[in-house]
This record gives C-alpha cells, sequence and structure tokens, in this order.
C-alpha cells in the first residue's frame, strides 16, 4: 500500500503500515493470552483493568491522527473519552471501578474495530489531503511506538495474572498433571537358587570355603500396586 501526500511523504510508506500492522497483532496476541471472562481484572492495583488497554490503543491512535493527518467521523466520542483516559479514581487512591463501570467486551471490540477500519481507510486515501503540522511519518512513529511501549507493560502486566485466568497455548504441557493411574499385578513365583557354603582342605592344609549352587525351592507369588503416571 502505498502512502504519500502532496505536501508530506512517508519515508517508507509500506514499512511504516507494516509496523502498524506488526503491532496491533503483537497487542492482539497478549489480549489473547487472557481468558475472556478475565479481561476485566486488574493484575496490578494501581493500573487500569485489562479492558482499558484494549480500547485505549485505538483510542490513542485516532485521538493522535484525528485532525492532524486524517479526517475521522465522530463515531463515537464518549468511548474514545473514556479509552483515552480511564476511569480516574476518587480521592486520589487505588483506582475503585469495578467491571461494571465498563462497557461490555462487545461494546470494546466493536469499538476497536471500527476504530481500526476508519484510520486504515483514511490511511488509504491520505494523499488526497493536505499535509498537515506534524509529518506523517512522525505520528505514525508516534502511534506505533505508544502501541509497542504499551505491548511491553502489558507483557509484565498480564504475568502478575493467575495461571488460571490465561488461555494455555496450543500444544502446552498441562502444569497439573492428572492423578497417576494404579493396578495390582502379580509377580508369578520363580525358582530360587541357593549358595550351600562347602569347606574344603587345599593341598598347603589350609581350608577354604565356597558356594556351590544349588536349587532349593521356589518364592512365592506376591502382589504389588504399580503406579502410571499421567504425563
Ligand atoms: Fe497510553
Amino acid at each position: 500500500m502505498s502512502v504519500t501526500n502532496r505536501e508530506v511523504t512517508i519515508d517508507s510508506p509500506s514499512a511504516l503500515l507494516s509496523s502498524l500492522a506488526d503491532g496491533r497483532c503483537t497487542t492482539d496476541a497478549l489480549f489473547d493470552i487472557v481468558r475472556r471472562d478475565s479481561l476485566y481484572e486488574r493484575p496490578i492495583p494501581e493500573r487500569h483493568r485489562i479492558v482499558f488497554y484494549i480500547g485505549h490503543l485505538e483510542a490513542f491512535d485516532r485521538n493522535l491522527l484525528n485532525g492532524r493527518l486524517l479526517s475521522l467521523r465522530d463515531s463515537s466520542p464518549e468511548l474514545d473519552r473514556l479509552f483515552a483516559f480511564g476511569i480516574d479514581p476518587v480521592g486520589g487512591g487505588l483506582p475503585t471501578d469495578q467491571p461494571s463501570d465498563w462497557p461490555s467486551l462487545d461494546i470494546v471490540r466493536h469499538y476497536v474495530q471500527q476504530v481500526r477500519d476508519e484510520i486504515d481507510e483514511g490511511l488509504t486515501h491520505l494523499q488526497d489531503t493536505n499535509g498537515g503540522e506534524f509529518p506523517a511519518a512522525l505520528l505514525l512513529n508516534v502511534a506505533i511506538e505508544h502501541r509497542l511501549m504499551h505491548a511491553e507493560t502489558l507483557a509484565y502486566m498480564l504475568h502478575r495474572l493467575p495461571y488460571d485466568h490465561k488461555n494455555a497455548p496450543a500444544g502446552a504441557p498441562q502444569l497439573t498433571p492428572a492423578r497417576p493411574q494404579t493396578a495390582m499385578v502379580e509377580v508369578p513365583a520363580v525358582p530360587l537358587l541357593w549358595a550351600c557354603p562347602v569347606t574344603a582342605t587345599l593341598s598347603d592344609g589350609t581350608t577354604s570355603m565356597n558356594g556351590t549352587p544349588s536349587t532349593s525351592t521356589r518364592s512365592r507369588s506376591i502382589v504389588i500396586r504399580r503406579r502410571t503416571p499421567n504425563i
């Protein structure tokens, strides 16, 4: 995709748009780690709930590019503002907002897709717009850097989320092995060889004690428990 402007030329348009797309994939993959029913958790008390960051990344891009590089419709001004600033804590302490204070996941996901579609549509037709105060490459790099910065902080934030709130990657080993299978097995009786002591007199008159094997009896069969771990 070529993105140029009569007054502002993006030096590496394909590279910038590719980086923006890669950044979206990176943050999408991070959110996919979290189980759907845990996206309103707050792994770090001082930070926002996870759902805020899902909308925040798109709200930032929209608020950054709209009016400076693109002319976008005001489709969801309330969500633009909510995901730009979050919900401020009362009294300056730790955040106290509840999951019910946030839009449903369907609304948030729809907002994300809507913003991405509007931005991508605008970037496709960027050559028809006039240049603004800031170079397009600068604005796109700010959007990319902001997203990657949040990818880094999301990574350590999600590290604080308990395992049972996360989706295991495909093919990952089970962390809690199943109880081992047990079964009783019989060990059959076998012949026993006993070494019988024999004293011999040697040519120098001394004696030597040797063992001479001979079959004397059979063992009794026994039953033991066999444990087979399930890994
Ligand atoms: Fe941010």
